[in-house]
């Protein structure tokens, strides 16, 4: 009784305040206002919706162009119809570096497949369902930042639609080697790793928890080829992310998918089509910048439509889609650290811009609202970067 009582009193208390405080906030935004214009600014305290800067409309149009788009759809086309027998020779955008993709389809025996054997029309037909809905969904839809939690978190967690408190996203920069990082990545919530770098014999450096595995199909299609099609250096129980870079791959996650006990979650294809826009952007923007010739010239030096976001930079976007606060480790590089700390791996691929994905992470950390094409609606979780 008492309490609710006290309640009521205090509750005209309450509202006069407020009344007072929003007054002086209102007096302090007038008196701001030197030619006494009478505007109400949306302001809120969230990073994002700070003043957003004026985007460039030729940059933004050209970033979402994507040059390999009508190849890509006459490839999905021909897998629909069947047609995928002599795609051997088929360039994929990493078989130009240390990949060599065999397109020869496999068991989960890892033997072969026959192409005309009741297993193989079982898969054929999940195939064309998987790679139907995945081609129809692939497009431009900026909210699809805010569909991470419950595309990835809640498959992956069963239950609970909460963002991880804290991530690590590890990057495999030989920088890694540099510092002793190991416990600190470890103490996050959960720690998403890139493409199966191995931890034994790092741990020091990059820590030995893994929540996420997060590769792109190449790396899962060199699994397929083992028997139960083993990828799991960090444990059977570690889901994998993967994001397809060829069609046809999707063979390889099924038959991958059926003999994990663990989900392996296919990227949506619309958070591809957001990363890809973004990368570019990025790319284009410093290509101008730097070398000061026409837009038009910048697919001969980027590898056209072979161009491609790295695994790096869509763990990261996932990070922010699915944790309340990221820490990025083992990305960047300096001259006395190997490519990758794990291999010995020289140069990097030029089909990845990395000083464009640097420049993203930069205003990632420092002024998020200058990042183009995601939605508004979306709040940047704050990121910190170790080098
Ligand atoms: C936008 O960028 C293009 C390419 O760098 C440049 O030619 C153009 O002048 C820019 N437009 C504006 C309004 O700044
Ligand atoms: C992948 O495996 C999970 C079980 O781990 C299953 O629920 C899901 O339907 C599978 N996906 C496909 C495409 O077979």
């Amino acid at each position: 009784m008492y309490y609710s009582s006290m309640k009521r009193t205090l509750r005209p208390l309450y509202s006069i305040l407020l009344l007072i405080l929003v007054a002086a906030t209102f007096t302090i935004r007038v008196m701001l206002h030197p030619n006494g214009s009478f505007q109400l600014k949306h302001e809120s305290p969230i990073v994002k919706t700070l003043k957003k800067p004026v985007f460039n409309a030729t940059l933004l149009r050209y970033a979402s162009i994507d040059i390999g788009e009508p190849k890509l759809k006459q490839e999905i086309d021909e897998l629909l119809e069947g047609r995928f027998r002599n795609r051997g020779r088929q360039r994929s955008f990493l078989s130009s570096g240390k990949y060599h993709i065999d397109v020869r389809l496999r068991s989960s025996k890892g033997t072969p497949l026959q192409l005309r054997s009741p297993e193989f029309y079982r898969l054929w037909l999940s195939f064309r369902t998987y790679l139907s809905d995945w081609s129809r969904k692939r497009r431009f839809y900026p909210d699809v930042m805010s569909d991470l939690v419950n595309e990835v978190k809640l498959l992956i967690d069963g239950h609970s639609r909460k963002k991880y408190k804290t991530c690590a996203v590890v990057g495999n920069s030989g920088i890694l080697l540099q510092s002793d990082y190991g416990k600190l990545i470890d103490s996050h919530e959960a720690v998403i790793r890139l493409n199966n770098a191995r931890t034994t014999r790092f741990e020091k450096n990059v820590g030995s928890k893994t929540s996420i595995s997060f590769v792109n199909s190449n790396i899962l299609h060199l699994c397929a080829r083992r028997e139960g099609c083993f990828c799991h250096p960090y444990g059977l129980n570690v889901p994998i992310v993967m994001y397809i870079c060829q069609p046809l791959q999707f063979f390889d996650y099924l038959v991958c998918n059926a003999s994990h006990k663990v989900p392996i979650i296919v990227t949506d294809p619309r958070f591809d089509v957001l990363c890809a826009r973004i990368v570019k952007y990025y790319s284009l923007k410093r290509f101008v910048e730097s070398s000061g010739k026409d837009l038009d010239q910048w697919g001969s030096t980027h590898g056209g439509s072979m161009f491609h976001y790295s695994s790096g930079m869509q763990a990261i976007m996932l990070g922010l889609g699915i944790c309340e606060k990221v820490s990025v480790f083992g990305f960047g590089r300096s001259d006395l650290a190997r490519h990758h700390y794990h291999t010995n791996q020289k140069a990097e691929l030029d089909i990845h811009d990395y000083e464009a994905e640097y420049d993203f992470y930069h205003d990632l950390i420092t002024r998020p609202e200058a990042i183009p094409f995601i939605s508004d609606k979306f709040m940047f979780p704050p990121v910190v970067m170790y080098h």
